[in-house]
């Protein structure tokens, strides 16, 4: 019995590997052993909670890749687990290990909310399970934290929010508050916008923090209006964004202009309706970008799911892109991980956002764009900041 396996293994390996040698010369180190095994893709990612939207729409924008696709990485079938991280910073390894453990997973997709990001970070980096980072904006995971099998097809908190600085001064709003959730994103978010906004003059004169998901505002709103600011800047994402762009507006302090990262509106913009009117935020995307890849993109997604697309469907769709074109590469052979991690990091993304590439820390290098909302629509006002890199301080790749 012990001889018949080891000899049909022998032979699935030579045929699979002749069959391998493709157009690319590529030889897979073992591909026929798991060639016929489907692909584990595990999400990571929140279905619950104030960033359940955003889970949602991450895990469609990745099926919706994988669909024009015909299903399949480097020619493999491919199997979906999803654990609900909850957002729940102090469950992220337990969680991770779920799927990389538990789940013995290929690739790990997620999670949105950065403390979660650093738990499954600490996790991948022990196991060598390659992650892609849907969301998360936490600096660490492409800076200290940084290793060949982690990267990123969305953002860092800074990234999205030190374009804003500028635009702030630009405006003529020179003492803002600034104000987010007590967590890295938010903490990062607001050290990305107040290190443009002091370069060009701009004072922060009072600084805000509620615990996360807190979602009662009033408290902090009736502080600000007395504050008197020129302008206020904030990091809010989910369900909590529209709660927080709500209640802006219904305290009357819509006359003081609000600023943020374009989480504020992305995803919530229809729901937050009239209180949105006039937020100017800075983005890696916006709806009405004027390219084929992204009419297409907005169409299809309407058409699958009956929503709108944002820009997490967006991350999602392009997190399934790079795992197209790395899979591709090998010819679905997992086991040959140099060889993927290589074909990952050379990849060019033709995401719906504009075409990106990967820094050497594994993050996007992009535009980033300064949006209005006039009419109910994000309005793309102009391009904040082209071909953007996070500075990934402490990134040494091993
Ligand atoms: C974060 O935790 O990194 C995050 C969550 C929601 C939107 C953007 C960033």
């Amino acid at each position: 019995m012990e001889d018949l396996k080891g000899l049909s293994r022998r032979s699935l390996l030579q045929a699979g590997a002749v069959a391998a040698v493709g157009a690319s010369g590529f030889i897979p180190s073992r591909f026929a052993i798991g060639a016929s095994a489907k692909v584990k893709v595990g999400f990571l990612l929140p279905y619950s909670g104030t960033y359940a939207g955003l889970g949602e729409a991450i895990t469609n924008g990745f099926k919706m890749a994988m669909a024009e696709h015909g299903g399949k990485l480097g020619d493999r079938e491919v199997e979906f687990i999803a654990v609900d991280d909850e957002s729940n910073p102090a469950k992220g390894p337990e969680n991770t290990n779920k799927l990389v453990t538990g789940e013995n997973v290929d690739f790990v997709v997620g999670p949105v909310h950065s403390g979660v990001a650093l738990g499954m970070v600490k996790v991948v980096r022990e196991s060598g399970t390659i992650a892609v980072i849907a969301n998360a904006g936490a600096g660490a995971a492409t800076g200290p934290l940084c290793a060949p099998n982690i990267f990123r097809t969305s953002f860092t908190n800074y990234q999205a929010s030190f374009p804003m600085g500028k635009v702030a001064m630009e405006r003529g709003l020179k003492n803002v508050v600034t104000m987010t959730w007590k967590y890295a994103a938010g903490e990062e978010a607001l050290a990305g916008f107040e290190a443009s906004f002091t370069k060009y003059g701009g004072k922060v004169i009072k600084q805000i923090m509620v615990p996360f998901p807190q979602e009662e505002f009033q408290a902090n709103l009736t502080e600000i209006a007395s504050l008197k600011p020129d302008g206020v800047f904030v990091f809010f994402a989910g369900a909590g964004a529209l709660k927080f762009v709500k209640d802006y507006a219904a305290a009357g302090l819509k006359p003081i202009q609000l600023m943020g990262s374009g989480f504020l509106t992305d995803g919530v913009l229809k729901a937050q309706g009239e209180a949105a009117e006039g937020i100017l935020t800075t983005l890696h995307y916006a709806d009405a970008l004027d390219t084929a890849e992204n009419k297409t993109f907005r169409a299809n997604y309407a058409k699958a799911f009956a929503k709108e697309a944002d820009v997490y469907a967006v991350q999602g769709y392009d997190a399934a892109q790079l795992l197209l074109q790395g899979m591709g590469a090998v010819k679905g052979d997992t086991g040959a991980k140099a060889e993927l991690i290589a074909a990952m990091e050379k990849a060019v993304i033709k995401s719906p956002r504009g075409a990106f590439t990967l820094s050497k820390a594994h993050n996007p290098v992009q535009d980033f764009y300064l949006r209005q909302v006039k009419n109910g629509h994000e309005v793309v006002l102009s391009v904040a900041e082209k071909a953007l890199a996070d500075p990934a301080t402490g990134c040494k790749m091993a």
